[in-house]
């Protein structure tokens, strides 16, 4: 569609910025915190670019106020951040840690005094390292009851306060991750463990939206779901099939599920015949039912291309660039089904994402007519190396371009029709980007922070800042 003229954004619409306690926090056995899964992961050597670790990270557990006034002058609707499940309970449960439960007390009350709406994060990947020693975290089915008591806590407490909730983030990374690709924790390769453990995540995702039904019945709540929609290479059909295969078992698995409780049924198929299909026990489906969320939260980084792969000798383990250098990823794929390709049409970064703006309005036209829910776009941004001038700028014009684009595809989205509540910049700071260190950096505010040499922690607002604030004051007009 090609629009004459462009639909505004809603007057309440949500312009924020995020982050993710162990990217940002630091302090990690601070107040009582106990360990997660992140602060043993990081330490095994090889795992993360130069060894790096969340031990400080950017320092926000010490320095949220100042963080919380840059945002004021940012003029920031909306500040989506993570509580971090061992700061609350230290052992995954039992017992709260009340030094925790205060640093977000106090973070939400200096937000709301400054004007800015909490979207708080349940989850965002740092289990208690002490439910993966008990029972494999989300390995048993133990992990519904806890992560719904810890839910329930949250919810307790900050309900009141906080109306913007976002249950698990990106649980299509963090299963895959820790359980197929072994590059995060716990660093296992078990494709039917991986199904598995996913399907117990679905459980509690459901069951806390569940509990929250009855404590924050004036709020709203949903998952933040990595979407990177599918394109094929070509207008062969094996291509298209390629593609609608990759759609369906990288992202309706999860999303099907959390709009309507159903897995997909070619995909589901297709791991039965495999011996790789989730055991679903009484009653499963009818909690996954009733957990529909009230939005679909994005986040979006870039779509990907897909060409039909041969059973026999197709392509199977990808490799991901983590050091910045432009070229080194590799493809990926399932045999007999779809393999990754370049997209002759589009810029990489230099960590090889794609750069593609029309793939957003893509991902939130999908969203908004498969499932007939809101959206929350959750994340979006660019991670590339930023420059520290001499005279203390930092002129990032390629992420405003890049941002700046996306927002316009936002425009056009709403334009066809789409609902989306807010949009969410990542980050906020630059933070931990968790394999690739401190020089892969996101930030509207850049941070003295390196892998190497002296850092002081000290924050200086980067061009893109400036950006955004006229972005925010005109509500979405470039000015
Ligand atoms: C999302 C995560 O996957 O993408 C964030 O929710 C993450 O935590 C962001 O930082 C960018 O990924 P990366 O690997 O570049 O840090």
């Amino acid at each position: 569609m090609i629009h004459k003229t462009l639909k505004a954004f809603p007057p309440q619409f949500l312009w924020g910025a995020a982050s993710a306690a162990y990217q940002v926090e630091g302090a990690y056995q601070e107040d009582g915190k106990g360990l997660s899964v992140w602060d043993e992961f990081v330490r095994i050597p090889g795992k993360t670019f130069k060894g790096t670790t969340g031990d400080t990270a950017v320092d926000h557990y010490h320095r949220y106020k100042e963080d919380v006034r840059l945002m004021a002058e940012l003029g920031l609707k909306a500040y989506r951040f993570s509580v971090a499940w061992s700061r609350i309970f230290p052992d995954g449960k039992g017992k709260v840690n009340e030094k925790g439960a205060a640093f977000y007390s106090d973070l939400i009350d200096e937000l709301k005094a400054n004007g800015i709406e909490p979207i708080l994060t349940l989850y965002h990947w740092d289990l208690p390292l002490a439910l993966q020693k008990e029972y494999g975290g989300f390995e048993s089915r133990e992990i519904i009851k806890d992560f719904t008591a810890y839910s329930t806590e949250l919810f307790k407490r900050y309900g009141d306060r906080v109306k913007y909730w976002v249950s698990l983030n990106e649980q299509n990374i963090f299963t895959m991750f820790g359980y197929k690709t072994a590059v995060h924790p716990p660093g296992i390769k078990n494709e039917k463990l991986f199904y598995q453990i996913n399907h117990h995540a679905s459980l509690a995702n459901a069951s806390a939206i569940q509990a929250f039904r009855k404590l924050v019945p004036d709020g709203r709540i949903g998952p933040s779901f990595a979407y990177s929609p599918a394109y094929p290479l070509t207008s062969k059909p094996e291509d298209l099939l390629a593609a609608e295969n990759a759609e369906e078992l990288n992202s309706h698995w999860w999303m099907d599920i959390y709009a309507w409780g159903k897995y997909p049924k070619a995909a589901l198929q297709h791991l039965a015949e495999k011996g790789a299909a989730p055991v679903m026990e009484e009653g499963d489906e009818e909690l996954l039912k009733a957990g529909r969320p009230d939005f679909m939260g994005l986040n979006y980084y870039q779509s990907s291309t897909y060409e039909s792969n041969p059973l026999e000798g197709g392509t199977s383990e990808g490799e991901m660039n983590t050091s910045g250098k432009k070229g080194t990823s590799k493809d990926t794929g399932i045999p007999g089904l779809f393999k990754t390709a370049g997209n002759p049409f589009l810029e990489k970064t230099n960590w090889d994402w794609n750069i593609d703006s029309e793939g957003l309005r893509i991902a939130l036209r999908r969203i908004s007519s498969r499932y007939r829910l809101p959206v929350l776009i959750s994340e979006n941004g660019l991670g590339e190396y930023d420059r520290l001038e001499e005279d203390g700028t930092i002129r990032d014009d390629y992420r405003i371009g890049y941002l700046q684009n996306h927002v316009n595809a936002m425009q056009q989205a709403i334009t066809d029709g789409a609902d989306i509540l807010g949009y969410c910049v990542w980050s906020f700071t630059d933070l931990l980007s968790w394999l690739n260190g401190f020089q892969k950096r996101y930030g509207l505010v850049y941070v003295d922070q390196h892998e190497e040499g002296q850092h002081s922690l000290r924050r200086i607002k980067k061009k893109s800042f400036d950006w955004y604030k006229g972005i925010i004051q005109s509500n979405g007009e470039n000015p």
